[in-house]
């Protein structure tokens, strides 16, 4: 089997959903349920004995350890983590917490279990670590895209607390000779996408015809690729990445924020026509984020020359399919849009001067 942390949070449940889809291996599912992770993501799978979930801390390295010698796994995916730039920039703390003690406590396990194999398991065995390319800071217009071998120089303390797991990653490689691989991939987007992040929130908004809360002049640029092809290259770099080796991920899409938002409303113009005007008539600029990254872009090559993985969707075949998927699945949404979300809405936009 596979042990998946995370699996409960947006791309952690993508995975599962699509590796069960395609494989009879089972997963396990470590994940602690914070407000971003969510058991309704992975409903279909109630009575599927190849999905067995265990609520529990990657800080806790006793309770993983228990479960890697009873289980066996022949691979550990890594994605469970705090993940919001803008929850990182309020409370830093758990950021630290989760990504980087996180990280090691799940670390020393997969070495305590790793080291106990023998032979062709411990030859097979991968801990694959999922990260992003916000570790590599930030790009002006015309500069060079991010590749493998450009320096991290993270700016956020999200982005800062994933390059750290990320190094700690690197060494457990050099140091143990743990079979690491890592993944640096760009803003996905898709199903079951929490809606506190720039997609899901403006097609929420949009809906429910609020404000859509652009940052500053909205010319930020994002890398954006679609969940599904996300999961396509982890599974590719599982089977046949090299040990030790960083594989970028991305969906040669570079779009400004303010071009993701226009677009998103001229489809949901389309799909669900309002009485009068257009979606855009919500945009409102508000106040920027503190050291708001201004570009991301990923040079994807290495990949596909490796391992021959490409994305498969276009931003606009991925958008459409994940704002039919969000007409098609309000009850998921108003599940996920209580307590804890609304305290952040609260936090978050509530002091912004109405337009
Ligand atoms: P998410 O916030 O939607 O989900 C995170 C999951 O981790 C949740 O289910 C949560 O309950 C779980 N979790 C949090 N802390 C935990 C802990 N201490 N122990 C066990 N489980 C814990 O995140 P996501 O968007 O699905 O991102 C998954 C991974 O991919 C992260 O490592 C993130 O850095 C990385 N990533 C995300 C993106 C993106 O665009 N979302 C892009 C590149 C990389
Ligand atoms: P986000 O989805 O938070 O991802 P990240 O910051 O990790 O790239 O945000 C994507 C972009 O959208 C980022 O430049 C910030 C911007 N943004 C807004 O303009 N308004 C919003 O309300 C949010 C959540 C994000």
């Amino acid at each position: 089997m596979i042990f998946v942390t995370g699996g409960a949070g947006f791309i952690g449940a993508n995975f599962v959903l699509d590796w069960l889809a395609q494989s009879d291996e089972s997963v396990l599912n470590y994940d602690k349920l914070t407000y971003a992770g969510n058991l309704n993501n992975l409903a279909s799978l109630n009575n599927d004995a190849r999905h067995v979930f265990v609520k529990g801390d990657i800080n806790d390295s006793a309770h993983l350890c228990g479960l890697f010698f009873e289980y066996q796994p022949r691979a550990i995916i890594h994605f469970a983590a705090e993940s919001h730039v803008d929850r990182s920039i309020v409370g830093p703390a758990a950021f630290v917490t989760t990504n980087v003690n996180g990280t090691f406590g799940l670390l020393e396990a997969a070495r305590t279990y790793w080291q106990s194999l023998e032979g062709e398991d411990k030859d097979n065995f991968r801990f694959l670590h999922i990260s992003t390319d916000e570790v590599y800071g930030t790009l002006s217009a015309d500069d060079a895209a991010f590749s493998e071998t450009t320096a991290y120089a993270p700016n956020s303390p999200y982005s800062a607390t994933k390059a750290a797991s990320d190094h700690l990653v690197r060494a457990y490689h050099h140091t143990y000779g743990l079979p690491v691989l890592t993944t640096n991939c760009s803003n996905n987007y898709g199903p079951y996408h929490f809606p506190e992040k720039l997609i899901p929130l403006m097609i929420t908004n949009a809906r429910a015809g609020k404000d859509l809360p652009v940052y500053g002049d909205g010319l930020q640029v994002r890398d954006w690729l679609y969940v599904k092809d996300h999961c396509s290259a982890i599974r590719r770099v599982l089977e046949a990445g090299r040990l030790g080796e960083t594989y970028n991920v991305g969906g040669w899409n570079e779009q400004t924020n303010l071009s993701v938002v226009h677009t998103l409303c001229e489809l949901l113009d389309e799909l669900q026509p309002k009485a009068h005007g257009s979606y855009k008539d919500q945009i409102k600029h508000i106040t920027d984020r503190p050291g708001h990254d201004r570009r991301y872009a990923i040079d994807a090559r290495k990949i596909e020359r490796e391992l021959g993985w490409k994305p498969q969707e276009t931003f606009s075949t991925g958008l459409r399919k994940t704002l039919e998927w969000y007409l098609a699945n309000d009850d998921w949404t108003k599940q996920v849009q209580s307590g804890e979300y609304l305290k952040w809405v609260a936090l978050q936009y509530e002091d912004e001067e109405q337009a």
